[in-house]
This record gives C-alpha cells, structure tokens and sequence, in this order.
C-alpha cells in the first residue's frame, strides 16, 4: 500500500512490546501510528482519517471502546477492532452487537489471524467507498439530465426573418422552447450552450451548413437537424442528406399545421434517446443502490456471524482459530478446484460456522481434556445436526446448511449423521471436510499433539476414497507444496514425540 494519510494504521495498547509486534506485522502494509494509552490513540484519530483502528481495551486514559467510539463518530466507515484480556469476551461481544466495533480478538493474539481481518475489512472498506463515490456521481448526472427536463427545445439559426417568424409559430403551437440566432451573432456558441432537441439551419449562403450540423451532433448526437431552403435545389437536398439532416423543407412550405408536426417527428427520435437515457440513469442509480444495501447487508451477517464464532471459541478455547484456519485452507482449496466466487464465498461461510453447533454440545463433553467415551462421541456427533438447525432459521445462511450438517459424511457411507455416500456429499462439504481434517491433524488438541503437515498427509492417504475425495486431497497437497498453507497450518505445537492417533 502508498504511504498516503488514507493507509495509516492506528494501533493503541499500553504495552510495548504488544505496540512493536503489531508495528512490525503491518509495517509493509500501512504507515503504522501508535499510541501507548487511549488519549494518544484519540489524539491520533483526531488528526485525521485512518484506514483502520486497532486498540487494546484496558488502557490508561480510555478504554479502547471508548476510543472506537470516538473513532466512530468521526469516521463512521474506518474498521475498528478490538483487543480484549482473554476473560473479557463479554464486553467485547457487546460492543460487536452494537455495531461500536467489527472484530475482537482475544489475547495472547494470533498475529496472522489480526493481519488477515484488518486487510480484509480495509479492503471491504475502501470498495464501499469506491461505490458511494460513484453513486454519487450517477446521481449528479441523472439530475443534470433531469434538469434538461421535459420541454422540447429548438434552436433556429441564421435565415430570413419571414422564414424564421414561419417556423417559429409551427413551433410555439406545439409549446416547444425556441431560441432564435440571427445571422451575424455567434451560432457556434449558442449551439454549445444548450443541448438542443432540434436545430432548425435557415439556409443561406450566410451560414456554413456542414460545420454547423456537424457541431449540433458533436454536442449531442441525439440532436435532430432540419434545414429549411428556400426555392428547393437538388444539390442542397443531397447536401442536407450528407450532414445527416432529418428533415428538409423548402418553399413553397407546408401549412403550420404541417409544418408543426414535421418538426414533431424530427424532435421524436432525440426525446425518446434522452427518456432512454434518464431510464438507464434510473437502472444504474437504483443498481448500485442495490449493491450497497447487498454489501451492507453483508456486513450485518458478518458481523453476526463473527460474534457466533468467537461466542463458540470464548467456550472452547481448542477450537480458537480452527475454523478461521479450516475456512482460509477451504477457499484456497476451492480457488485450486475452479469454484466461481460465489460457491467460494459460501465455502468460507460454510467453513467458517462447521462447527457451529458445538455451542449446543454440554461443557463436559465439549471441553473433556481427554479422549472422548464412545457414548461421549456420541453427544459430539449432534454438532452437526445443532448446527444445521441453528443457521436454517437464518434466510441468509441457507445455503450452507448442507456444508455444515455433512461435514463429517464419508465417502463410503459410515459418516453421520446422514450416513450420505458418493454422489450425495457435494464438492464443499468434500472440500469442508478434508480442509476440517488437514487442520484437527496439523493442531495440538487436549489429547493429541499436532502433527507435521507431511505426517498429516500421510494419514489421509489412507482415507482417500473411504472418507475423503482424492481430487480434494490433490488440490491440498499441491497447495502445500507451493507453500500457500504455510500461514494457515499451525505448526507451533511440540511435535518431538510423534503424533498420537486421530479418531475421524
Ligand atoms: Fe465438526
Ligand atoms: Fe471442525
């Protein structure tokens, strides 16, 4: 990113250490300001816009709600995110139900994880941006276009007084707006200044036919032009064709009658192009508005939806960061697979929420620092079924209701809780639930250690076919080996002794 005012990173915490870490995380990303207490951090604000603000709650002269508070007064647009003591979820989840602030995250942080939600929401940021921007523009032009209004304008030019006194009356009983440009007053100039429905040329030899008509086009090319002779010539005719002229009239003229709806038909053709025009006005306006109320709306689910995660990680702190992990390594499986962008996208939402349903499960199974009891594994398995339950109320969720009730399906048939096979499970839930795999192998849980993601690989082999898809584990594999997993994979457990056994 420049190092434009627009791209400075606020970043508040009392402690240093903290401050530098996150200096250093985003130094190649923003011009990165930080303050060590809240009123230096509201100081900064103060001073001018920030692409993001990311501030630590409890600090000495306010608190960091206080601050996005602050910050979302002047700047209700900029993301604002929030650090919290690892005991102080609540408040936090507060503040993201109010709309006071996008993100949490809990101390110790996962830096990687705070980078990734900062870019991401910025980059959010700035394309609603980039769409109200241009809705405002469209919406300047439809009312220049609208200010044109409904009044057929004509521009009469140069002739004899007695042929223009002619036209003119033709005109005025149709209730058009007429300009009249006598011959030696500057016809160019007066053809600039307005956008004529119908310039009428009265020719004679005092006025340059082709370069006026040409300019009449050039500064609308809906403008009609008639010219209007007088004795009829052959070649004027012809001239009057090559200039693209609508209509030509010459003596002896038409009653006024006549004359009126001649000039009628010539004005037709450029009001309805200008209607055509204010329609599509109209369409671009009422589309783009469309968008924004999509992405708005977008924001809301996020929103709730990231509350919904970190309430099910606040509980349990092993699955902390999963499903970020599982939901990044899916949509880059999907990315290598060819899914369009919206299949990626209910990808992510899909990975995102798999595991939703824990919520649901009883702490005493949910947070067992050991190997589950069958009948305990048993009560693990209705993750699935709460999940689904919980997000098919929510219209916008929808769509990934079948990744997360099938996210622990098998191939062969022996998953649950559908015991769905072959065909049945669809490429997400086959991408979810590899993706699921890969990262419960490579994390330190209660009662297993991480294993490294080569060992992890190896143990999918033995699976492919009977539990997961082979193209799906290709794709992972290929992904590993050029390295993009490296940020998602957590390889921070202590691995010396080897990998105990993972129960599918
Ligand atoms: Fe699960
Ligand atoms: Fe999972």
């Amino acid at each position: 990113m420049t190092d434009s005012p627009l791209h400075e990173l606020i970043i508040a915490d009392d402690d240093a250490g903290i401050r530098d870490m996150l200096a250093r995380a985003f130094a190649k990303d923003f011009r990165v300001s930080a303050a060590k207490d809240g009123a230096e951090a509201i100081a900064l604000l103060d001073r001018g816009r920030p692409a993001a603000v990311l501030v630590d709650e409890m600090m000495p002269g306010a608190t960091g709600t206080q601050v996005l508070e602050h910050a979302k007064t002047l700047y209700p647009d900029v993301p604002r995110l929030l650090m919290t003591a690892s005991n102080d979820t609540e408040r936090a989840m507060g503040a993201i139900n109010r709309g006071e602030i996008h993100r949490f995250y809990s101390k110790p942080l996962k830096v990687i994880e705070v980078r990734r939600a900062v870019l991401d929401l910025v980059e959010r940021a700035h394309s609603e941006e980039a769409l109200r921007t241009e809705l405002r523009a469209l919406r300047v032009l439809k009312e220049t276009s609208l200010a044109r209004g409904f009044i057929t304008r004509v521009v009469l030019l140069g002739g004899s007084a007695e042929r223009g006194d002619r036209v003119e009356a033709a005109a005025r009983t149709r209730n058009f707006a007429v300009t009249r440009v006598v011959a030696g007053a500057d016809m160019p100039a007066a053809l600039m200044a307005q956008a004529a429905d119908v310039v009428v040329l009265l020719r004679d030899d005092s006025i340059d036919v082709r370069a006026l008509a040409l300019l009449a086009h050039s500064v609308d090319e809906a403008t009609a032009v008639v010219i209007v002779d007088g004795e009829p010539d052959v070649s004027h005719a012809v001239e009057a064709l090559e200039v693209g002229a609508v209509d030509y009239i010459a003596a002896p003229y038409p009653d006024e009658a006549t004359l009126a709806r001649r000039l009628e038909r010539a004005a037709a053709r450029p009001r309805s192009l200008r209607d055509m025009r204010r329609l599509t006005f109209d369409l671009i306006v009422a589309n783009r508005e469309l968008a924004m109320a999509r992405k708005r709306a977008e924001q809301e689910h996020l929103k709730l939806l990231n509350a919904m995660i970190r309430a099910l990680e606040a509980r349990d702190s092993y699955t902390a960061g999963h499903t970020d992990r599982v939901a990044g390594i899916s949509v880059r499986c999907g990315q290598t697979l060819g899914l369009d962008v919206l299949r990626q996208e209910n990808l992510r939402m899909g990975a995102l929420l798999h595991d939703i349903g824990k919520i649901g499960v009883r702490d005493d199974v949910l947070l067992k620092p050991a190997r589950l009891s069958a009948a305990e594994f048993e009560v693990i398995k209705t993750h699935t079924t709460i999940g689904a339950s919980l997000l098919r109320e929510i219209e916008q969720f929808q769509c990934i209701v079948p990744i997360v009730r099938g996210h622990h399906e098998k191939l062969d048939g022996s998953g649950y809780p559908d015991r769905l096979a072959g065909e049945a499970i669809s490429l997400e839930v086959r991408i979810v639930s590899a993706s699921d795999v890969l990262d419960a192998l490579t994390s330190t849980r209660p009662y297993r250690r991480g294993s490294a993601p080569e060992e992890a690989f190896h143990i999918i082999d033995d699976v492919i076919g009977s539990h997961l898809d082979g193209a799906v584990v290709g794709a992972l594999k290929q992904l590993h080996k050029e390295g993009r997993l490296t940020d998602l994979l957590q390889t921070d457990g202590d691995k010396t002794d080897g990998p105990a056994p993972y129960r599918f």
